[in-house]
């Protein structure tokens, strides 16, 4: 690139010392520039004010006009559950609520037993609400905050539309957005207690627990499709294991948001567990311990774990698969694994859903799973050894679920070689988990640059102590490419705009893996953006760039490298809880923290716009 530049610089003063056409034969870069170049004609006009723009607003979807349904509703599903339901409702836990006053101290899933989960988990300067305790009517978006802001000056110039089932959407997760952590019968996750120091917790985040009409409503008039939230797991069984009572207040809820998607013309795409794991799980653990792999403790290791997942997974199947087309068993399950038995038990219990859904329900809607990864790239692809570190950092990340999800084969050599008490699956398990993902989810927000360690893999594998920081992946990761520049325009956190990583990305998940690839999340936090005036912090045109750049390069590699992408997911529709963070905002929309009240970002009109532009039209 440099040395393109270089040269149309001597090219350009050339042509103007010696007053010539400058013409373009043999300039590759500018492939429209096919007309050669005029010499300026300066000359005097009147001048006018004129407006840059015409006014345009954003397209609401239209209103449905069918339902379909996508498995068995409730009352012929329930009966495909091993042990018959029971329901009950809880009430809320308040601050400083010290003592059990509850008399029914007998009753193992009584009031006094739901409060002394949450008087156990010890949840530190607890807030109970914000603004609501109840919630709110929707009211319609008026025509005012749906004018489209200036374009940017440079866009994309693709000629593609999107495949007509192309599935667009913006995507949330529930401990990050809905507060009221407390309410309703709803018990502790571990996110309440991940942040351990004084910054922000999740006990009250946007308040979409209660503002749900209100946010799905702002998406509908947006021109968004698709939804894509996760349930909580407390909500709906505050005792989380089988057996235990429904909680109705946590099923009333999600059905009414199911339908409120629904009714505005969109679909929900729900995923069951994102981070938010009951903190019955590692309730006796030390949840500071350094993990073998991944961040955070999640208990996914609890022996009780599987089949505790697997009933959960069954009963919201049971009350929602018939009106939910998309489903997703885990979100990033690597980076709350904590070790070798928690990654086997999602393997497990995963597939398991995934047979309930098919095999047991019929269900005809689609079930997978989606993971976390930065694309490794190899610092220089022509050099086998930063080649082989990639490979061994895909391996890890994605091949140790992916190979028998989606191919029916072992857990790769690396991780059987470093991960403590890591052991292969027998035949019948990879009979039992292969195929068990109908589409490959993937969250692909960035590209990390990979290469080996100074003393190699081998010698860093073999060292599982806690001053190798290395461990368990022992490659080298950066951010900046072989020749000291950083792989892309950086964020506020770790994601870079890397588009065309992106493209060879889902060109190696298509051809690696064999389904269609989701791309469940992606998003770009701009730096310093919350220490902006409210204007400068809606005129967000870095995520402009980023979402346009990521759409372009996925309508090329559907187009030009015939891969399957079944949709994108942008992440997020809001600024929202960024676990003790409020500072990285991924969101599409500000949230002011004082008033709940949410405004759209340019980035939102151009992608929806981007989107709309390029709809198929038979
Ligand atoms: C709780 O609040 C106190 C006083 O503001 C603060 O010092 C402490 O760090 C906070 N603890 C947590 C876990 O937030
Ligand atoms: C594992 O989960 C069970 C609840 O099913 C809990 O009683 C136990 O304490 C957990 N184990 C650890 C080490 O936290
Ligand atoms: C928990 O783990 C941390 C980090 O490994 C360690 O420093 C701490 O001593 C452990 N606490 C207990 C009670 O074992
Ligand atoms: C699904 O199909 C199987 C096999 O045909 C059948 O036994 C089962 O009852 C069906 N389940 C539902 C919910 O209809
Ligand atoms: C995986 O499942 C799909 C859908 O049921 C089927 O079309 C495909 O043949 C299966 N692939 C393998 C390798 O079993
Ligand atoms: C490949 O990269 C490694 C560092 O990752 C370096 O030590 C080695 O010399 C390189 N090999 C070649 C052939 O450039
Ligand atoms: C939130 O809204 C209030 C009331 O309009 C305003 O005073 C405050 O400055 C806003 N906060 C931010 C961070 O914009």
């Amino acid at each position: 690139m440099r040395t393109a530049l270089l040269s149309i610089t001597v090219f350009v003063a050339a042509a103007q010392a010696q007053q010539v056409y400058i013409t373009t034969a043999g300039y590759t870069d500018r492939p429209q520039c096919s007309q050669p170049t005029a010499s300026p004609h300066y000359r005097l006009q009147p001048f006018s004010y004129t407006l840059q723009e015409t006014v345009r607003y954003a397209t609401s979807v239209p209103a449905p006009t069918t339902t379909r349904t996508y498995g068995p509703v409730y009352t012929d599903a329930v009966k495909y559950l091993s042990a018959s339901l029971s329901t009950s409702t809880w009430g809320n836990w308040l601050p400083n609520r010290t003592v059990i006053t509850a008399t029914d101290t007998k009753d193992p899933y009584g009031q006094a037993a739901w409060s002394s989960l949450w008087q156990q988990a010890d949840i530190k300067n607890y807030t109970a609400t914000g603004l609501y305790s109840t919630t709110v009517s929707p009211t319609p978006i008026p025509s005012s905050e749906l004018v489209l802001p200036p374009r940017d000056y440079w866009g994309p110039t693709d000629c593609y539309n999107f495949p007509e089932n192309f599935i667009f959407g913006v995507a949330g997760s529930a401990a990050q957005i809905e507060g009221a952590v407390g309410l309703e019968g709803r018990t502790p996750s571990l996110l309440e207690n991940l942040i351990q120091d004084d910054r922000p917790k999740d006990y009250i985040t946007n308040e979409n627990y209660f503002l749900y009409k209100q946010d799905i409503e702002r998406l509908a008039a947006m021109g968004v499709k698709y939804y894509s939230f996760s349930i909580s797991w407390t909500r709906i069984l505050p005792f989380v294991l089988p057996g235990s009572p429904v909680n109705e207040q946590g099923i009333a809820h999600y059905d009414d948001l199911i339908n409120v998607v629904l009714d505005a013309g969109m679909l929900p795409i729900v995923t069951m567990l994102h981070f938010d794991s009951p903190w019955m799980f590692v309730a006796d653990d030390n949840i500071t311990a350094r993990p073998d792999i991944g961040y955070n403790n999640a208990g996914y290791q609890n022996e009780t774990f599987v089949e505790a997942f697997v009933n959960y997974g069954k009963i919201l199947l049971t009350h929602f698969a018939d009106r939910v087309p998309v489903w997703v068993t885990f979100n990033e399950p690597l980076l709350y694994s904590f070790n070798f038995a928690g990654i086997d038990n999602v393997v497990h219990a995963h597939a398991e859903l995934y047979h309930y859904y098919h095999d047991t329900l019929n269900a005809t809607g689609q079930i997978g799973i989606k993971f976390n990864d930065n694309f490794g790239v190899p610092r220089d692809p022509s050099n086998a050894s930063d080649v082989a570190a990639a490979d061994r950092f895909q391996e890890m990340q994605l091949g140790v679920f992916a190979n028998p999800i989606f191919l029916g084969r072992q857990y790769p050599d690396s991780i059987l070689n470093t991960l403590p008490g890591a052991r292969p699956l027998s035949e019948e398990e990879l009979t039992y988990i292969a195929n068990t993902s109908d589409f490959f989810g993937i969250d692909p927000y960035t590209a990390t640059v990979v290469s080996q360690p100074a003393g190699g893999i081998d010698a860093c594998a073999a060292d599982a102590s806690a001053s190798n920081a290395l461990f368990p992946y022992c490659v080298v990761q950066e951010t900046k490419n072989i020749y000291g520049w950083n792989i892309g325009y950086r964020s506020q956190s770790y994601v870079y705009i890397t588009p065309t990583y992106l493209r060879s990305y889902l060109f190696y998940l298509w051809n690696t893996f064999h389904h269609p690839v989701l791309v469940g999340e992606f998003g770009f936090p701009v730096f310093g953006e919350s220490l902006k005036e409210l204007s400068d912090q809606l005129f967000d045109s870095p995520r402009s760039v980023y979402y346009l750049s990521y759409m372009s390069e996925i309508l090329k590699a559907i187009y030009e490298d015939g891969v399957h992408v079944m949709g994108a997911l942008a992440w997020s529709f809001m600024d929202n809880w960024e676990f003790g963070d409020y500072g990285a905002q991924f969101g599409m929309q500000v949230v002011n923290r004082t008033t709940q009240e949410r405004f759209y970002k340019k980035s939102f009109f151009d992608l929806a716009d981007f989107v709309g532009a390029r709809q198929r039209r038979a």
